[in-house]
Order: C-alpha cells, then structure tokens, then sequence
C-alpha cells in the first residue's frame, strides 16, 4: 500500500478536519476560553504587568511555537492520542508515564474550570435579573464565593451542560455556535476596552500593562507566564496531539501554529486592556485589587459596567460570550479526557463519563467549597482552586512538556520530526526549532520546575 492509500484508511477510521482552516478554529476554540479572559489579566496584573507581558510574548514566540509544533506533528505522525503516541514508541514505563501525565491533566483541569464557568453563569443570570448594580459593590464577590452552597449550585449547572453536550455528541453545533460566537466576542471585547482604556485614570493602567519596568520581575514572573502559556494554549495536556491525529498530510503546520498564536495572543492581549486600566480608573490601582488572583475579573468589570449607560445590556452580552467560549474549551477537556478513559480502558463513553462525573464532583467541589465552609484548608498556603491550578499548570504541564521534549530528542529524532512538518510544507524555522528542542526547552522546564516546586516548599522566597 503506498503512503496516499494509507492515509486514505486512516482518514475513514479517524475523524478528519477539513482544512487548514477547520483545523485553526478548533484549535483556536479550545484555546480561546478562561484562560484569555479571566486568568490571563490576573495574573499580569500580580506578577509585573508590562513585565509579564514581555516574558509572556517572548515565551510564546519560543518555546510555545516549538511545543505545538511538536505535539501536533506527533499526532499526525502516529495518528495517536498522548497515551497512544507515546505507546507506539515504546513500552516501558517511561513511556506510559510520559502518554499518562499528559492525558490526565485535562482531568483534572476540568473540574476547576467548570467552578470558574459557574461563577460565569451565576453573574449572567444576576445580569438577566437587572441586578448590575449589586454586582458592582465590593464585596459581591467574596460574599458569592464564601456562600458555599452556591457556588456549588452553579458549578454544578455548568457541569451539566458540558456532560450534556458530551453526551448527546452534538459537535456541530458547538463549532457553529463558536464560529459564530467569537467575532462577536472579539469585538465586544474592542468596545469595552475601549471604553475601559478613556476613563479617567486609566491610563496609568495602560501604562503598568505594556510597559515592562524591571523593578516588577521575580522569578514568579517567569514561573507564572509559563504556566499560563501552556495553558492557554492548551499545550502539555494532549489536546494538540489529538487534534493533530486529524490533521491532513497536506496542511502547513507552521503557519497553522502562527495563526493560532496570534488569534489566541490578541484576544489575551484586549482582555488584559479590559480588566488591568479599569483597575487604576475604578480602585485607583491599588495593590489589593492588582493581587487580587482569580477574583480580579469579577471585581473589576461589574464595576465598568455598572459605569456604562447600559451596562446591564454590555454585561449580559459580555458574560454569555465569556461563558461560550468557556464551554467550547470545558467541552474540548472533558471530550479529550473521556476519549483517553474509553480507548485506553475499553469503556463505553457512558461508563467513562460517569467515571469523569466522580473525578468533577470531587474535585469541582473542593475547589468550590475552599473559599467557603473549607477555607481553613490550605494546601502550601494556597486554597484549594488555587492549589488545584498550580499543581496542573506549575508542576504537570513542565513535566508533560519535558515528556515530550524527552521523546523528541531521545527517541524520535529530530530528523523524523522535521519529515514529517515537510510532507506539506518547507520548515522555515528548523533550525531555530532544534536549537529550542535541544538545549532551551529542557533547561528551562527543569528550572521552572524545580523553581516552583522550591518556592512551594518554602525553600526559596520567589
Ligand atoms: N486553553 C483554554 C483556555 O485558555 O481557557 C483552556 C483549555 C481548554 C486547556 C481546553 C486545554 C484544553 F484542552
């Protein structure tokens, strides 16, 4: 058989996308989700702003580029989800071990997020009642979290529907819906920033966001972009070898992978300028409010809103777009992590969903309840949610990514890496790319690794 009727086989047995363009908005809506709009801007305005903003950038252009290359070609090559890629290389445990630990995070990603999306949902309702003012006072926020039942409830309202969507297979309708849905998000998100960006005292704001000062970096600075930009990008958690499983032959990897960077980038980059100079116009830039953490979004900008002659209507319309686009990513990690459940263990996807309902109850509501009834429990001084995303992003992501870094050079070659982005297009970037795989990529994913972990355990102040 030659090499097209292969493929031709593969293609009737696996999923395909269309194109280089299908391929861009699916991955472009599962990275496009919480991440841009509600962790992106927090954690820039805690770990530096401007300075941030630079590691940021330039981790994305490096390490970032060469991750998703390398993940969705690993896909495409063996035509394999993380388990099943790796398996294909070898059997021993370091192989299961690194398919494994990029196949769980996902799992354990989900959870948390959906109690983020049910914060999403309860301040769409609350907008639906004509309650913007409410939401603006200052302490809404915390008296929400700290109602424990409540959160619960709505985290549980999200969790349905992401199970139902799941359940009933409907993926045409979620792309539709996202196709759709993200312009009008993107320019929503243009209106509000520009209107956050004019009131008075804004500026400063602007100001902290894209200028670095020196004087703002730690190493956090480093440890928390890192974390952010896998994920955001949903890079190290097997999504990109996945959907590059369906990935045509014929599509440019390269230019897929600058496309996603940059839809991704931008809509970060406009939540940044929503949320941080409405924190200097709003609370006068206070250091609370800038260290705020995952909170930051919903202080801040029910107070723009509540400032706005219809505001109501803005904010509605804003956190249905938010809560879409947080749907899109939730589904995208729970159908990854149902689909690794049932091919790896042999289950029906309705006895995996029931595990993954186990995994979401357990995990969801910790995180749920840590800023209520549970808040006396702290893990390394961090709560619950919070502990939760440093673990998946600060310690398993860098391992995942090492995983994969380790596959590449050790075993794979980087020779076979670069035939396979050549069969649709020439690679412009091969040398930069092996120079990052070689030396850059290690190193720095073991620094950041030892880093946090270091700083968790008190032995370093960071
Ligand atoms: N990248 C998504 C975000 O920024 O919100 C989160 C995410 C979704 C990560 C889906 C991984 C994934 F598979």
């Amino acid at each position: 058989m030659n090499n097209n009727e292969t493929e031709k086989k593969h293609h009737h047995a696996r999923g395909r996308f269309s194109g280089r363009i299908g391929y861009v908005l699916a991955v472009a809506g599962s990275a496009v989700g919480l991440g841009n709009i509600w962790r992106f801007p927090y954690l820039a305005a805690k770990y530096g702003g401007g300075m941030f903003l630079l590691v940021y950038l330039l981790l994305i252009l490096t390490f970032g580029y060469v991750l998703i290359v390398s993940e969705t070609a690993l896909g495409r090559m063996t035509r394999k989800s993380p388990v099943g890629a790796f398996a294909k290389f070898g059997k021993s445990f370091s192989f299961r071990f690194g398919g494994w630990i990029n196949a769980v995070i996902p799992m354990i990603i989900v959870p948390y997020y959906s109690v983020i999306g049910g914060w999403v949902i309860k301040y769409l309702f609350e907008y639906l009642k004509g309650n913007s003012a409410a939401l603006a006072a200052d302490d809404y926020f915390s008296n929400f979290i700290a109602s424990s039942g409540m959160a619960e409830l709505w985290f549980l309202i999200f969790s349905a529907l992401v199970f139902i969507v799941i359940l009933a297979g409907v993926k045409n309708g979620v792309e539709l819906v996202s196709k759709i849905m993200m312009p009008v998000l993107v320019l929503l998100a243009i209106f509000v920033a520009g209107y956050s960006v004019t009131r008075p005292g804004a500026m400063e704001g602007v100001k902290y966001f894209l200028i670095p000062n020196f004087e703002n970096f730690s190493p956090m600075t480093v440890v928390a972009a890192m974390g952010q930009m896998f994920y955001s990008l949903s890079i190290a958690m097997g999504i990109l070898y996945t959907y590059g499983s369906y990935l045509g032959k014929d599509v440019d990897i390269e230019a897929s992978t600058k496309q996603v960077e940059i839809f991704d980038t931008a809509i970060a980059l406009l939540a940044g300028l929503m949320i941080i100079p409405a924190v200097f116009a709003f609370s006068g830039g206070a250091p609370e409010t800038l260290q705020a953490g995952p909170s930051l979004m919903f202080i801040t900008l029910p107070k723009v809103f509540a400032s706005m002659g219809f505001g109501g209507i803005a904010g509605f319309t804003f956190f249905l777009l938010v809560l879409l686009a947080a749907l899109t990513s939730a589904i995208s990690l729970m159908e990854t992590s149902v689909s690794t459940i049932s091919d790896e263990l042999g289950w029906n996807r309705k006895k995996s969903c029931i595990i993954m309902a186990v995994v979401m109850l357990s995990i969801g509501s910790a995180s749920a309840f840590g800023y209520g009834i549970w808040d006396f429990v702290t893990i390394f001084g961090m709560q619950i949610l919070d502990f939760v995303d440093f673990l998946t992003n600060s310690v398993m992501m860098p391992i995942a990514a090492l995983a994969t870094c380790f596959l590449i050079l050790k075993v794979v070659g980087l020779q076979t890496i670069s035939e396979e982005i050549e069969r649709s297009s020439k690679f412009k970037r091969k040398k930069l790319y092996g120079f990052f795989m070689k030396y850059l990529a290690p190193l720095c994913i073991t620094i950041i690794l030892l880093s946090s972990i270091a700083n968790v355990l008190g032995w370093i102040h960071m």
